[in-house]
């Protein structure tokens, strides 16, 4: 939590300098228009409605974090958008046409290892460039491409089990963009890392998204990684999910770790967390049972 005495510069008074940087960025081409999407799913307790009226809208290499409580529809909106889930309502649109389905268009990285461990790097990032037709010799030669792009040409003949989880997601990442999708959709990719190599994966994605031709929407639970990464931040709220607020970053390009301490880094966080907990919204949901189980005497404050 930020101390309320820390004199910030308030969010809403956006510098000039970030103003004309959201001008030019809203004069790109839309490449995604999320239209009135709700989804609700059937459950033995009755149904649960995920997303409710969602829209928003995403240009042409624009990086979108999307925050929210867990369980407000993050990884539901995502799947929605990667067409492995269908909406209820409402309309999705990926460079002006209406897709109802997974697409070349759209890569997914996933949270969780997804690699298969029968497979050696390389083949794992040939995988997507067979199944659409490319011969194996132009297949093997994009493959390595993508791999020295990620920085992982020296274990391009392991298998994932010779890697470690930073590793891992590369190739992931890799081999999602071998299909060259123009939307990169990660699911908190690097929620599983631990702190210093997650920052290291920061770091290699947005070097990677610097030298490619890719939107990306990431979602994440960490709010210092929204800001660090994003553009814009979505933020969801639950119960039903629903957009609460799509914020625009002010922290400056290009990005560094130095700048988790500049002011505006510091205001985007501020702001962000005042969304997701706002004042007072502490509930019983929160509070575990008072169970004594030290002898009385021993009490810590
Ligand atoms: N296949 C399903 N069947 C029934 N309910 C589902 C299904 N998938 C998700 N839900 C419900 O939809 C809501 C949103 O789930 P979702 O996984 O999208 O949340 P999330 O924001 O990604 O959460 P987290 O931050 O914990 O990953 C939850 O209430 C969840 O229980
Ligand atoms: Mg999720």
């Amino acid at each position: 939590m930020i101390s309320p005495e820390l004199k910030l510069p308030s969010y809403t008074e956006q510098s000039p300098e970030v103003a004309a940087r959201f001008a030019r960025l809203n004069q790109r081409d839309l490449i995604l228009d999320v239209k009135r999407i709700s989804k609700r799913f059937a459950s033995p307790q009755g149904a649960v409605t995920a997303l409710q009226d969602v829209s928003f809208t995403v240009h042409r290499r624009e990086f979108l974090c999307v925050i929210g409580a867990s369980g407000c529809g993050k990884s539901t909106l995502v799947r929605i958008l990667a067409g492995l889930e269908t909406a209820s309502e409402g309309e999705l649109l990926v460079d002006g046409k209406a897709v109802n389905g997974p697409g070349p268009d759209r890569g997914m990285v996933f949270q969780g290892y997804t690699l298969f461990p029968w497979l050696t790097v390389k083949e794992n990032v040939m995988f997507g460039l067979k199944m659409t037709g490319h011969r194996q010799a132009v297949a093997e030669s994009e493959a390595l491409q993508w791999i020295e792009l990620v920085g992982l040409i020296e274990s391009a003949h392991v298998y994932p089990h010779q890697l470690s989880g930073g590793m891992k997601q590369r190739v992931a990442i890799a081999r999602a963009l071998a299909n060259q999708p123009r939307i990169l959709l990660m699911d908190e990719p690097f929620g599983a890392l631990d702190a210093q190599t997650r920052a290291q994966m920061q770091s290699y994605l947005l070097q990677i998204w610097k030298q490619v031709d890719i939107t990306v929407i990431f979602i994440t639970h960490d709010l210092d990684e929204a800001v660090y990464l994003s553009d814009r931040v979505l933020v969801l709220d639950r119960n039903p999910g629903r957009v609460n607020e799509l914020l625009e970053n002010p922290v400056p390009h290009p990005r560094s770790p130095r700048q988790f301490l500049s002011p505006e880094f510091l205001a985007a966080k501020a702001r962000l967390e005042e969304l997701i907990h706002p004042p007072g919204d502490s509930t019983e949901e929160d509070r575990l049972p008072m169970l004594r189980m030290t002898p009385v005497g021993d009490e810590v404050y």
